[in-house]
């Protein structure tokens, strides 16, 4: 069975889609599931191209219990045939991603609130000018939606 590829995308690739792939990969791995997907993140802006993640997204993170590690790098078209899954952090980074779909290119986007069954479909707000408080609002959020995103693929590669 072939492996699905899932990108999270969010502005800087610092903060909110590197976290997601984090926490994505850790329960993916508690799951016995890990020869079943490969994931990635990347930002749809340059700012932080080669950079790790924030540090007060790691540190909370690590509070949290998941350790992850990125090196930041910019959405490029070519995405749109490398993954099966494309994953926007927010409206705008969802848009910014469309606006650039090659015809007949196979990836699905899907917000990733689509998959929080607490409050679907709304933004995964950007931390990146708050505080402690908006990292942990981050995880809580990225926490919860992912066991459905995990889910959801799975029922999508059965098929
Ligand atoms: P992210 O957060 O999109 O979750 O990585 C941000 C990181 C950097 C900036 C904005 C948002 N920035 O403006 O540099």
């Amino acid at each position: 069975m072939s492996k699905v590829n899932v990108l999270f995308v969010c502005l800087g690739n610092i903060c909110r889609s590197p976290l997601a792939e984090g926490i994505f990969r850790q329960r993916v791995n508690e799951k016995g599931l890990s020869g079943r997907f490969e994931m990635d993140s990347c930002g749809t802006a340059a700012y932080h191209i080669g950079k790790h993640p924030d540090s007060r997204s790691v540190a909370n993170a690590k509070q949290n219990g998941v350790r992850y590690d990125h090196y930041a790098r910019q959405f490029e078209v070519k995405d749109f045939y490398d993954f099966d899954f494309i994953i926007p952090m927010d409206d705008a980074n969802y848009e910014d991603i469309v606006s650039l779909r090659p015809k007949g290119a196979k990836a699905e986007v899907f917000k990733m609130r689509y998959f929080d069954t607490l409050e679907i479909n709304s933004d995964v707000p950007d931390p990146y000018y708050g505080g402690e408080q908006g990292f942990q609002e981050v995880f809580d959020i990225l926490n919860r939606s992912v066991d459905e995103l995990i889910e959801y693929l799975l029922g999508k590669s059965n098929k």
